[in-house]
């Protein structure tokens, strides 16, 4: 999908959504520049590792919201490839009944741009992006150690799918959400 403009809520500034391009050296230092800020955000766990590295992760993809400097303001890691969940959950195809699926989380906006629809506009980006790309379904892990980023996932995808989860790698309960991506969140007729 193209680079899409959203407009901030109550800001009324412009952010452009668009995937960082890994072989664009500029795109891979201002990645550089808001993972460090991830990094020292004490909500975010994710984001352990040196900001290079995360660069260097061939199989994920970061969806970046970039205000009008070209700066970034916020990021969410997506993978494509349902082989590659990074957290040990459980094997989300056998629970959602899914074939093919995007995995999103590490997410992260600054500041400044918080409370102002970026994350919702960046889950709702990802879903048209899998929708037109064959992806039946959309899941995030989202630690419960961090109950505003249950609130504000929950508010998009709805209540969180039946169960307890256990992240192995970060060793922690965290909750799972899904949606498919055919759901446009439009009440259908019954
Ligand atoms: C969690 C985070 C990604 C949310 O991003 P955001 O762009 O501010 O979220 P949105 O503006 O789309 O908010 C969506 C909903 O979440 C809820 N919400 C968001 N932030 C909240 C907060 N701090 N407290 C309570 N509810 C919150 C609101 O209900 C909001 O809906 P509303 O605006 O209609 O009231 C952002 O706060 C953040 O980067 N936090 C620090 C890092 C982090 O915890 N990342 C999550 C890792 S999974």
């Amino acid at each position: 999908m193209e680079a899409t403009k959203f407009q901030c809520k109550r800001s009324g500034k412009e952010v452009t959504l668009r995937i960082f391009d890994k072989a664009d050296a500029s795109d891979h230092d201002r990645f550089g520049q808001i993972a460090a800020r991830a990094a020292e955000d004490p909500d975010l766990r994710t984001y352990k590792k040196p900001a290079e590295d995360l660069m260097a992760d061939e199989k994920s993809e970061y969806l970046g919201a970039f205000d009008e400097n070209g700066d970034p303001v916020a990021i969410k890691r997506i993978n494509f490839d349902q082989e590659v969940i990074r957290q040990k959950v459980v094997p989300f195809p056998a629970i959602l009944n899914a074939t093919k699926m995007i995995q999103l989380g590490g997410s992260f906006v600054d500041e400044e741009y918080r409370h102002q629809g970026i994350n919702t506009a960046q889950l709702e980006w990802s879903r048209q992006w899998g929708l037109a790309n064959g992806y039946d379904e959309m899941v995030v892990v989202v630690a419960n150690e961090n109950p505003k980023s249950v609130i504000a996932h929950q508010r998009y995808f709805g209540e969180p799918v039946e169960g307890e989860y256990y992240d192995s790698v970060f060793n922690r309960p965290v909750t799972l959400f899904a949606r498919e991506t055919a759901d446009d969140g439009e009440k259908k007729e019954s």
